[in-house]
């Protein structure tokens, strides 16, 4: 991947500015070596005193809250952080839930969000960033940065507390710092708080779960794991029902009672975090769209609520029969289907699009009978969409237009049911392009029952969908060869085949980024690997052709729009002859055919068996940082 060169701030003045562009503008290897000496390139000699700054990490699951000040309250007009392995030297894990009008990611390793500094040279007095590890690291870190309290008042070398990163734990030790850049003065100037004991375990939400109460959470079988993103729990004693939900780093987290296993008709009781300060609301989906309703009397009752360490909880009662928005819910009698959703976003009187999570549990239940995990909903008809599409626009259609593009001159000899092999097997490969595609596009509307909101992976879909449904009705009006307007439908046709397939991967891509596919990022790397793959068959197919053609007496591949066999169809096949290099043609086609075959093959069982991305995630995290 490309260096990412971030435009420099046009900040003229202010400690480590210099720096920040010095980073950033420089074309090669200068990121790196600032990185690593924390030097601000300011001409002016570091201060040898004791900075009256602190890095204070404190733990979290899976993660460090580091908080930046001064016991003197000293602001800062500018900083770095970086995360070091102690043993290494290595930078390691990322930086995230930075504020943005005072911190940045500084891409110290291109791609990776493992430094932070400052955007603007304004004074700063607590800043609060989480620190994350990387999946599966073990080790010892501490947090190193250089702080400028003006442009020439700056400390080198600040530094954290060690921190001993286990798997899934997080112990931060009370050894003082060791400040390593030369000082004068003698006493460690900060004495770190005491060890912070590992609290991963004691997650009391996921006690009782499928023994005293209903638990349902995402992504799945997290419940089991005690990690879900997103959670809630229902435990009824005798008449009351009472509902704990909790996520992690979002803005709200929502639970819904519905009918079905989709937003439409149900009752929703929703938690927000407005910094920090939780809150209670009700709120209908009507539809796909979730609306606030005042809180009935006597419906919801809070009981308690909390947010640390990104974690909300909140608990509530609710009533056991209520009706909302003309509808009876009644808990005793009637089974459920839970809802749970939460999102980054609130919008003023509604939460906003529920962007990072979202499931459903696939059956009812009594919230009362704990007899069994309640375990998703497959979403199976999602699946056969993802499955459909990618095996006609990453399989079928790819095979069939190269076909029809380099392989009018090869296997002339024979033919199928009176048609040339390759307009036989093209007519074949878009047949199935074609009705995969439209009952992909029934499949993806008879689960959504509606035009849902417009994506650009739903319009793309759209435009894919209708330039190849009208495909074959045009190729059956098709003129004769030879027929003056024959070119004419001939381009009209390449580019409209053309313009689907190139509209079908788009749409795959925007694919990855819809949560309800649940697809890892990663995706994205296959499907540049297809696209590579593709373009470069065909630019060496078509290099191929010319030389084909300077060779063979006809010319005849340089211009495929052409109907080449209007001229020689009148001889009998078997005295026609492929054009020169059709053996190599014909190995070109067996291994693109597999090649393709295996594309479409993987991107499928990814697709179907979605979300596996939280595993492979953690694998392939593991690796970024060796
Ligand atoms: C922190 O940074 C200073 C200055 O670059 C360096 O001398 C020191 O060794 C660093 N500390 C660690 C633990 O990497």
């Amino acid at each position: 991947m490309a260096t990412k060169m971030r435009p420099s701030l046009n900040l003229a003045i202010g400690c480590c500015l210099l720096l920040t562009s010095a980073v950033w503008s420089s074309p090669t290897g200068a990121p790196l070596s600032t990185c690593n000496t924390l030097m601000p390139m300011h001409n002016k000699a570091p201060q040898t005193s004791n900075p009256p700054y602190q890095l204070l990490p404190s733990k979290g699951q899976g993660r460090i809250r580091l908080i930046l000040g001064s016991p003197e309250g000293d602001g800062y007009e500018g900083f770095i952080i970086l995360a070091r392995d102690v043993e290494t030297g290595e930078l390691v894990g990322e930086f995230n839930n930075l504020p943005e009008t005072s911190a940045r990611h500084l891409e110290c390793t291109p791609g990776l969000k493992n430094g932070v500094t400052h955007v603007k040279p304004e004074k700063i007095h607590n800043l609060e960033i989480d620190w994350e590890a990387p999946a599966d690291y073990e080790g010892t870190i501490i947090f190193n940065s250089t702080i400028c309290k003006t442009w020439d008042v700056f400390w080198v070398g600040v530094e954290s507390p060690r921190i001993t990163v286990v798997k899934r734990s997080i112990d931060i030790h009370s050894t003082p710092p060791t400040i390593t850049f030369p000082r004068v003065t003698t006493p460690p100037y900060y004495t770190p708080t005491t060890e912070i004991v590992n609290t991963d375990d004691d997650n009391v939400f996921y006690d009782g779960c499928g023994a005293t109460k209903n638990c349902f959470g995402t992504p799945n079988a997290c419940v089991e794991q005690k990690n879900c993103a997103a959670a809630v729990s229902v435990l009824v004693k005798g008449e009351q029902y009472i509902f704990e939900m909790q996520s992690r780093n979002s803005k709200y987290v929502a639970v819904g009672l519905s009918a079905d296993n989709k937003m439409g008709d149900d009752s929703v009781v929703e938690c927000i975090n407005n910094d920090n300060q939780v809150s209670l609301h009700m709120s209908w989906n009507d539809g796909k769209k979730n609306i606030r309703i005042p809180t009935l009397p006597g419906a919801i009752e809070s009981i308690s609520s909390s947010v640390q360490d990104g974690i909300m909880t909140c608990k509530f009662f609710r009533n056991k029969l209520t009706v909302v928005q003309g509808q009876q819910f009644d808990l005793v009698n009637t089974p459920y289907h839970l809802l749970i959703a939460i999102g980054s976003g609130l919008k003023e009187k509604s939460v906003g699009y529920h962007d990072i999570a979202r499931a459903s549990s696939g059956e009812t239940r009594l919230l009362s009978d704990v007899s069994e995990g309640l375990v998703a909903s497959s979403e199976l008809l999602v699946r056969i969409h993802g499955a459909l599409m990618l095996a006609s626009w990453i399989g079928t259609a790819s095979v069939g237009i190269l076909l029809a593009r380099y392989y009018r001159q090869t296997w002339v000899a024979s033919q199928l049911c009176g048609k040339d092999q390759w307009f036989a097997w093209h007519r074949f490969f878009m047949f199935l392009t074609w009705s995969m595609t439209i009952g992909a596009f029934v499949v993806i509307f008879v689960e959504l029952e509606s035009w849902s909101s417009a994506t650009y992976h739903a319009s793309i879909g759209l435009a894919t969908t209708i330039l190849s449904f009208i495909q074959p009705f045009m190729a059956a009006m098709r003129p004769h060869p030879g027929a003056p307007r024959r070119i004419l439908f001939n381009w009209v046709h390449w580019f409209i085949g053309n313009a689907a397939h190139i509209c079908g991967i788009i749409a795959i891509f925007f694919a990855v980024r819809l949560t309800k596919a649940k697809l890892p990022e990663w995706v994205d790397w296959i499907l540049v690997a297809y696209v590579v793959f593709h373009v470069l068959t065909h630019l060496f197919l078509t290099f191929a052709g010319c030389a084909s053609d300077k060779q063979g007496s006809q010319r005849v591949n340089s211009f495929p729009m052409k109907d080449v066999h209007a001229r020689n169809s009148m001889t009998h096949p078997d005295a026609r002859r492929d054009a020169p290099h059709s053996g190599l043609r014909k190995l070109v086609f067996g291994v693109y055919f597999v090649v393709i075959a295996v594309f479409a093959l993987a991107l499928i069982v990814i697709a179907v068996l979605a979300p596996i991305g939280d595993s492979w995630n953690a694998f392939t995290d593991s690796f970024k940082n060796y």
